[in-house]
């Protein structure tokens, strides 16, 4: 059921909450109208939203980074069963939940990093990891981790990417002396970030769209469509091209008061 508060107490307390990096219409107050990349996320969402299956009935969802909750929403709308988001910032978690409960949507939200994901003990039909993986110091771990113990089926991924948007084909294996393949532009770039980039501070890295597809691949995610640069809709398969890669990091008990909405 959605919400019966008026406008002006939804305006209020968005505020008060804010500021907002997602831009939700919640019962016609826009909580980010003047978002730097425009109407974001809606503007990315409906540059992918063909490439992800329209009704999700009896699937359970994972958003992982959830925000303001624009993607666990949007899941539910699909019909999802069961949709958790997590974020490791309770501000942004506070926002998710007031978000959800405006829109009349019934979605858990936790307090969990994505290098405890180990911890949730469950897999999901469909895991959503976007716009964290460049906000990461270990990116692969984290790949790794959502690999070992929570993707069930499909990964829907998106990462800020800088450099080509070539794909070159990765060879096997290749000889000492090929030197020239690292200075193609479609290769994999993983282009690190000492100290700032867009005065944030926790973009730690930029993949090109190769070292995505790349990443993503290594860690045992078939790209099934890349429906826009930034964005690859995976599923999960159990053989690695490397056996012994994997996470090693452990499971750990969730942290006490970090589970239920
Ligand atoms: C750029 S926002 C992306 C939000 C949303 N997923 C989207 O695509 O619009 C990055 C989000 O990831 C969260 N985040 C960053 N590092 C995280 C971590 N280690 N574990 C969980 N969430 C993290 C941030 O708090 C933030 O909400």
């Amino acid at each position: 059921m959605t919400t019966t508060l008026s406008q002006e107490e939804i305006r209020r307390q968005a505020d008060a909450i804010g500021p907002w990096f997602h831009n939700m219409d919640l019962g016609g107050v826009w909580t980010a109208p003047d978002h730097f990349l425009g109407d974001y996320p809606g503007v990315k969402f409906r540059g992918f939203a063909d490439a992800i299956p329209a009704d999700l009935t009896g699937r359970s969802v994972l958003d992982i980074g959830c925000n303001g909750g624009f993607y666990s929403i949007e899941m539910k709308k699909r019909g999802a069963e069961r949709v958790l988001g997590i974020d490791f910032d309770e501000d942004y978690l506070t926002q998710a939940r007031f978000a959800a409960r405006v829109t009349g949507h019934d979605i858990e939200f936790a307090k969990l990093s994505v290098y405890d994901v180990g911890s949730l003990g469950e897999r999901f039909d469909v895991v959503i990891f976007m716009g964290v993986l460049y906000h990461l110091r270990h990116p692969l771990l984290a790949l790794d981790l959502i690999h070992e113990h929570v993707a069930g089926d499909l990964l829907l991924y998106q990462s800020l990417q800088r450099g080509s948007a070539a794909i070159d084909e990765v060879p096997e294996n290749a000889d000492f002396w090929d030197v020239e393949m690292f200075d193609r532009p479609g290769y994999p770039k993983l282009h690190f970030i000492e100290h700032s980039y867009s005065n944030d501070p926790t973009n730690w890295w930029a993949p090109n769209a190769a070292a995505s597809a790349a990443m993503l691949r290594s860690a045992g995610f078939e790209i099934l469509r890349h429906p826009e640069e930034e964005v690859f809709v995976c599923r999960r398969v159990e053989v690695r091209p490397v056996p012994w890669s994997g996470a090693v990091y452990p499971a750990r008990p969730a942290p006490r008061g970090s589970a239920g909405s």
